[in-house]
């Protein structure tokens, strides 16, 4: 079973390139009604790949919250693959460090450049279109890669991801203060003069964590930050924190997540 969470549709693009190469796989995506407790039933398969983007060099919260509630064989191999503009920190020894206090077994652990998503901070935006392209035709031959060595896994884990520089601070110092404090969707507004109230953010949500109030969106408390409502947003009415004004938008997967 593959269990993806994706908020713009680069870690979805990649799950169904895996489902390509490992066809015996189902997809269970956390999206919507999808939500992480239904992954609480009890789950038979021998084989989990978790696919999820990196966020600020660590596990989405959307991601935590699934594994904790896992249901499943004691028995299972898990794996992850994780979608990142760069670079991962230490999101692997964070994922394995999870699983093991629920004593699941894990084995491989990659990380896949896509493009980059980002851009609530200044100096962050999205890649330039050659940036975007070239990660894009690298995918389908990384994921071949990566589905060969699942497919030969014999007992021994691999961790084949780009850490990148000081991978101890970024993910053990950045990672809990982005989440305490970069997270926060009440940093995110809506241009009242732009939006044209077609309630497009509320309903695809993937945590449906956007209500439409008197024609305009109102935020909740349940965000993971995935972007989705900013990226996909058709007028570019959504801002975080006056940061996102003049960054850009990334849409190339959005009819896929909007599937
Ligand atoms: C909140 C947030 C934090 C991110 N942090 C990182 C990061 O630490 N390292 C990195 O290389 N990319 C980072 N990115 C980029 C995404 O990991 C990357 O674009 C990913 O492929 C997006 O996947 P998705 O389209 O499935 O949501 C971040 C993106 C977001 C929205
Ligand atoms: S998606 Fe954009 S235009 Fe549509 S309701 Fe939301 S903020 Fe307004
Ligand atoms: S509110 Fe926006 S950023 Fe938060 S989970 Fe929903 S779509 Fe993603």
């Amino acid at each position: 079973m593959i269990v993806c969470f994706s908020g713009t549709g680069n870690s979805l693009s990649v799950a169904k390139e895996v489902l390509n190469h490992l066809p015996n796989h189902s997809l269970f995506r956390l999206d919507h009604s999808n939500s992480a407790c239904m992954l609480s039933e009890y789950v038979e398969d021998n084989e989990i790949i978790w696919i999820f983007p990196t966020y600020s060099w660590g596990i989405p919260p959307v991601i935590k919250k699934a594994i904790d509630s896992f249901n499943g064989n004691n028995n299972a191999v898990h794996h992850m693959i994780t979608t990142c503009g760069d670079d991962i920190g230490n999101c692997a020894l964070q994922w394995r460090k999870l699983l093991k206090r629920h004593n699941f077994n894990t084995g491989c652990a990659f990380s896949v450049q896509m493009p980059n998503t980002y851009v609530n901070m200044s100096g962050f935006d999205i890649d330039a279109p050659t940036d975007e392209a070239e990660k894009i035709e690298r995918m389908p031959e990384r994921v071949k890669d990566i589905c060969d060595t699942i497919k030969s896994f014999n007992g021994l884990p691999i961790d084949d991801v780009v850490k990148g520089s000081i991978p101890c601070i970024k993910t053990s110092i950045v990672y809990p203060w982005f989440k305490r404090f970069e997270m926060n969707p009440a940093k995110f507004k809506v241009n009242k003069d732009i939006c044209i109230s077609c309630g497009l953010c509320a309903s695809h949500c993937p945590l449906c964590n956007i209500e439409m109030i008197q024609n305009f969106p109102k935020w909740g408390d349940n965000c993971t930050m995935c972007l989705r409502c900013y990226h996909h947003c058709p007028t570019k009415a959504i801002d975080y924190a006056s940061k996102t004004l003049k960054k850009g938008q990334y849409t190339r997967y959005k009819n896929l997540v909007g599937e």
